[in-house]
């Protein structure tokens, strides 16, 4: 009877398929937001300082998740080349996460503590100065853009408001911590950032 109603109403029905189907996602999603090694912190892990955050707008700005990944997958090639595979914990600070997917270039994920800061330098100005055989794109102007403190103030005052554990004095020493640095620092310390809190040992 019930069943009969039910298939000749594609409303309902539609809505039903929707609830059934729906059961696969909820077993998968729902344990992952009360795991502990999924919503807490990887111990060390702090949210980006001043100068890091920044550097990460500029990231996001610029677009280079659009050839970057920074997660490394649990496969053996991938674990060999840049490090121990990504947890879920090294990415509680990340709003919004940039795992990516497309990988033009190397996965960054673990790319902090690798090169100097002289080398990033030369390597954003003009890739091929360093790796001849570089097709990235260069980014020289972001060595003449000065950084805005009230701007990454109202950043890190949003992110404290969805919870990230900033304080007052992380918001008081922004003037401080980015007078005289261009949007360049600023992504560089990024960069040198990346993964330097992740696990370390490799994969057997
Ligand atoms: C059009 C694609 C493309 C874009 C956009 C791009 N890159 Fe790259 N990137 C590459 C390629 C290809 C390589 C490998 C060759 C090289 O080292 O230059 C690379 C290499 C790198 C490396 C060295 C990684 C390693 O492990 O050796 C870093 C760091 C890097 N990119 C950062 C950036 C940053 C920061 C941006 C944004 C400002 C950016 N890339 C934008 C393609 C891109």
């Amino acid at each position: 009877m019930l069943h009969a109603k039910i298939e000749k109403n594609v409303g309902l029905m539609a809505v039903l398929i929707a609830v059934a189907i729906s059961f696969g996602g909820l077993a998968e999603i729902v344990p992952l937001m009360f795991e502990a090694n999924a919503t807490q912190p990887v111990p060390g892990l702090k949210p980006p300082a001043a100068l890091e955050l920044a550097g990460r707008d500029v990231y996001v700005r610029e677009g280079c998740y659009n050839c970057h990944s920074q997660m490394i997958r649990t496969l053996s090639f991938e674990t060999q080349r840049y490090g121990h595979y990504s947890v879920a914990g090294e990415s509680v600070y990340d709003h919004p996460f940039l795992w990516g997917s497309k990988r033009t270039g190397p996965d960054l994920a673990r790319v902090g503590a690798r090169y100097s800061d002289d080398w990033h330098r030369v390597h954003l100005m003009n890739p091929r100065d360093v790796v001849p055989e570089s097709n990235m794109p260069g980014f020289p102007w972001l060595a003449e853009r000065p950084l805005d403190a009230a701007e990454i103030a109202s950043h890190m005052r949003g992110l404290r408001r969805i919870g990230d554990p900033y304080t007052d004095a992380d918001i008081a020493a922004i003037p401080d911590a980015v007078k005289g640095k261009t949007e360049m620092d600023a992504l560089i310390a990024y960069l040198q950032s990346l993964g330097t809190h992740g696990p370390k040992e490799e994969t057997p």
